[in-house]
């Protein structure tokens, strides 16, 4: 009755991934295997309805946008700023001005690292990030303490890899000017408590800045209900080309924040003696921004909206749940990061194995992941590690790519005994 049942919710989870019929990519052959992707946490793939937006873009609507009178122009000033309508929509932001395009979740927070942070951080001021934060979420904060004189504090995670709650709070004082949070942790999957830190921070009267890129393409994001300051993500993670992302800002705090690159579209009014500044978003989009990519991007967004979270979120959960227990099964596999809450990632150590062995053997049967130290050293140093092997998964990911995984786990112990 068990086997029944548990084969009956894999066919009808599964069942969901034949939406991967509309992912082109995946049908290549790797090493004359075929591909099996799961490595989506650093780039997913694009369904043919995002690449038909592009191309559609390229052969019928591209001109420069907000700058000319002429038909192309304002076909794609209004694709643009339709796009922004969309985003706004998608992630259920208050005002259209609250989405800034950015090249991606890297580029969103050093914005407000630079837009917030020289403008409202000072001498002996506070950030407070967490030890499971990636690269992105780290670098440009100590680029601004360092300048301003503040001090980084770190919130630390437990063995599991979940956010100790109470040092969190503990770390909350009078000089904190700034919580700087993942979403959900690259390296290791976890859901951290977002919307009670949000909470907790806001009673001490401090903005938050989520990091989002890992949650976007699993969960339904809502930023009013969250309350977050700012929540940054990447086009190139939800089923979008690469060189797009997103800030979202409170309207509050954009209005107050300085421009972060100075050039065409952003300003007013130029003379040698004095800029006056567009209102946000134009603000903080000097240049020719990525046009096609953000009208792509909003592409992908419908696409993810038409596929469903609550569906999206039941497969992903599944296939997680049966990656989990078919790896915990194998003798001398660590899995690294077993937090309640996880989101779409398995990473893992093999005794005696290093990780970059492990990446180069699965690939030689077809399974792509990433293997490394996944732009998040404190995390591998929290747990000892140099590195790790991480699967990651999307929605289009079937039981059968899962057991390829094993497969190949077990053919690297082959190999290495
Ligand atoms: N942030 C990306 C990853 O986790 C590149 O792989």
């Amino acid at each position: 009755m068990n086997a029944l049942h548990s084969s009956l919710k894999r066919a009808q989870s599964d069942g969901l991934a034949r939406i991967r019929d509309d992912f082109p990519i995946l049908k290549l052959r790797v090493n004359g295997r075929p591909l099996v992707f799961l490595d989506n946490a650093a780039s997913s793939q694009m369904p043919q309805p995002v690449i038909d937006r592009w191309v559609r873009y390229q052969t019928s609507q591209h001109a420069n946008i907000h700058r000319a009178v002429h038909h192309l122009s304002e076909v794609a000033t209004a694709e643009y700023e339709g796009a922004r309508k969309k985003l706004a929509a998608f992630i259920n932001a208050r005002e259209e001005r609250e989405v800034i395009f950015t090249s991606g979740t890297t580029d969103a927070i050093n914005l407000v690292a630079h837009g917030y942070g020289r403008r409202f951080i000072g001498a002996g001021d506070e950030i407070v990030l967490t030890t499971l934060e990636h690269h992105s979420n780290i670098v440009p904060w100590q680029m601004v303490a360092e300048e301003k004189g503040a001090t980084i504090r770190v919130v630390p995670v437990n063995d599991r890899g979940e956010l100790i709650f109470e040092e969190y709070l503990r770390l909350l004082g009078p000089r904190t000017k700034l919580v700087g949070v993942g979403h959900v942790s690259n390296a290791l999957g976890t859901v951290n408590p977002v919307r009670e830190m949000i909470q907790a921070a806001h009673e001490k009267g401090v903005p938050v800045l989520v990091d989002g890129a890992q949650a976007v393409p699993h969960m339904k994001l809502d930023v009013q209900a969250l309350d977050c300051d700012f929540y940054a993500f990447s086009g190139h993670k939800m089923f979008g080309p690469t060189g797009i992302g997103v800030l979202y800002g409170k309207a509050e705090w954009l209005e107050k924040m300085q421009p972060y690159k100075g050039g065409g579209d952003m300003i007013l009014s130029v003379t040698f003696e004095k800029t006056t500044y567009n209102v946000p978003p134009h603000k903080f989009e000097a240049g020719t921004p990525p046009i096609a990519a953000a009208i792509t991007l909003g592409a992908a967004a419908d696409y993810l909206a038409g596929v469903g979270f609550d569906l999206i979120h039941a497969h992903e959960t599944d296939l997680l749940d049966y990656a989990t227990d078919q790896v915990n099964r194998l003798p001398d596999v660590r899995i690294i990061g077993t937090a309640e809450k996880k989101a779409a990632v398995l990473s893992f150590v093999v005794d005696g194995v290093h990780p970059h062995d492990v990446g180069t053997l699965l690939n030689e049967e077809g399974v792509a992941i990433r293997t490394g130290h996944h732009c998040a050293q404190p995390v591998m140093q929290r747990f000892g590690i140099p590195a790790t092997s991480r699967a990651s998964f999307a929605f289009y990911n079937t039981h059968a790519e899962v057991d390829a995984l094993v497969a190949g786990i077990k053919r690297v112990q082959k190999v290495f005994r």
